[in-house]
């Protein structure tokens, strides 16, 4: 059985049905505090807190864990800087609990949600995975704790775990069974179409002062199934090889402006994106695109949906159906 926690969550819950679609019995574990009951698509679920000992005894008391995807985090980079205390809690703590227990039970499986935020704002492009780790706010700073906490469990311990550095996760699974809502938004694409529907007066676009062609930020947007699809490779490579310590870049190597983003989106919705160009967000690197060269290699992953018009499409529909309109 392969824990998922944060099963309820965007990747998580793409990754659970990519999971059992792989024919693996998947347990959910999530305490809502931003997942959503009904996308919780495991076998089973339990709901608690990783930051509770007990709890998570419990679980693995009872369910033959054999690995574990731990996505259950919290990543917004601005609250971060506003609630550092709140982001050691989840995410340091909550994980630490995590791998104690994991440890306590002989699972030596781990797979870590972690993020391009690790590197900071990079001077090389594309990003390898031996670019200097800088990172800028608090949340890429814990996920970076967590990378190296999990090489020296591998030193000590045994414990076998793959990183991946997801870049700008987007679109939703293509069958529209589950996809991104987040309380609050922040993420461009869902904002963008919160501006289409009315939802939200206009989009403000955060500077076109970068030094990129238009001015407007380059982002790498990876298609969250493609995300699914390396998550179940780096199981497998660690069910086939558990004493490993790896990480892996998740991009397609394209990068797109918020101006392109908002083309394509406007050509896919057949609607203009109300819009008013503001300031600069703080903490906002230039560019950020993945060299995914690597993942490529070592885990045979190929993304399969790097096309920004498919990302945008799947996304539509699934907000369509996920918030349809009064
Ligand atoms: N943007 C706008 N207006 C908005 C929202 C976003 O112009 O209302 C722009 C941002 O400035 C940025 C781009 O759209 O240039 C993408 O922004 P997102 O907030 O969707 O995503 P980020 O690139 O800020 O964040 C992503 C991941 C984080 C990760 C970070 C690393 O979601 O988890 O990259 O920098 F930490």
């Amino acid at each position: 059985m392969i824990l998922v926690t944060g099963g309820a969550g965007y990747i998580g819950s793409v990754t659970t049905l990519a999971l059992k679609e792989e024919g693996f019995e998947v347990l959910v574990v999530d305490d809502f505090s931003k997942g959503h009951r009904d996308l919780a698509f495991g076998d089973r679920l339990e709901e608690g807190d990783l930051r509770d000992p007990a709890f998570l005894e419990g679980v693995f008391s009872r369910y033959p864990v054999e690995g574990v995807l731990h996505f259950a985090a919290r990543s917004l980079v601005g609250e971060s800087m506003s609630d550092p205390e709140g982001y050691y809690d989840v995410n340091l703590r909550g994980t630490l609990n995590l791998l104690a227990t994991m440890r306590a039970h002989g699972v030596r499986r781990f797979v870590l949600s972690s993020t391009a935020a690790v590197y900071g704002d990079p001077t090389e492009q594309p990003i390898s995975e031996e670019a200097p780790k800088v990172p800028t706010n608090t949340y890429g700073e814990t996920k970076l704790f967590l990378e190296g906490a999990l090489r020296r469990y591998r030193d000590a311990y045994g414990m076998g775990s793959v990183s991946l550095r997801y870049f700008n996760a987007a679109g939703a699974d293509p069958r529209c069974r589950t996809g991104e809502h987040h309380v609050p938004e922040t993420h461009l694409i869902p904002l963008i179409f919160d501006a289409i529907e009315g939802r939200r007066k206009h989009l403000t676009l955060f500077g076109e002062d970068y030094p990129t062609p238009d001015g407007t930020c380059i982002r790498d947007y990876v298609h969250v199934t493609d995300l699914a699809q390396a998550h179940v490779r780096a199981l497998r490579r660690l069910l086939e090889a558990p004493d490993r310590c790896e990480a892996f870049n998740l991009g397609n190597g394209d990068g797109h402006s918020v101006r392109q983003v908002l083309q394509v989106a406007e050509k896919a919705t057949g609607r203009p994106v109300p819009l008013e160009v503001g300031p600069r967000r703080s903490g906002d690197p230039s560019r950020l695109v993945a060299s995914s060269r690597k993942a490529q290699e070592v885990l045979g992953w190929v993304p399969e949906h790097g096309d920004l018009e498919d990302i945008v499409s799947t996304a539509w529909a699934w907000y369509i159906k996920r918030f349809p309109a009064d």
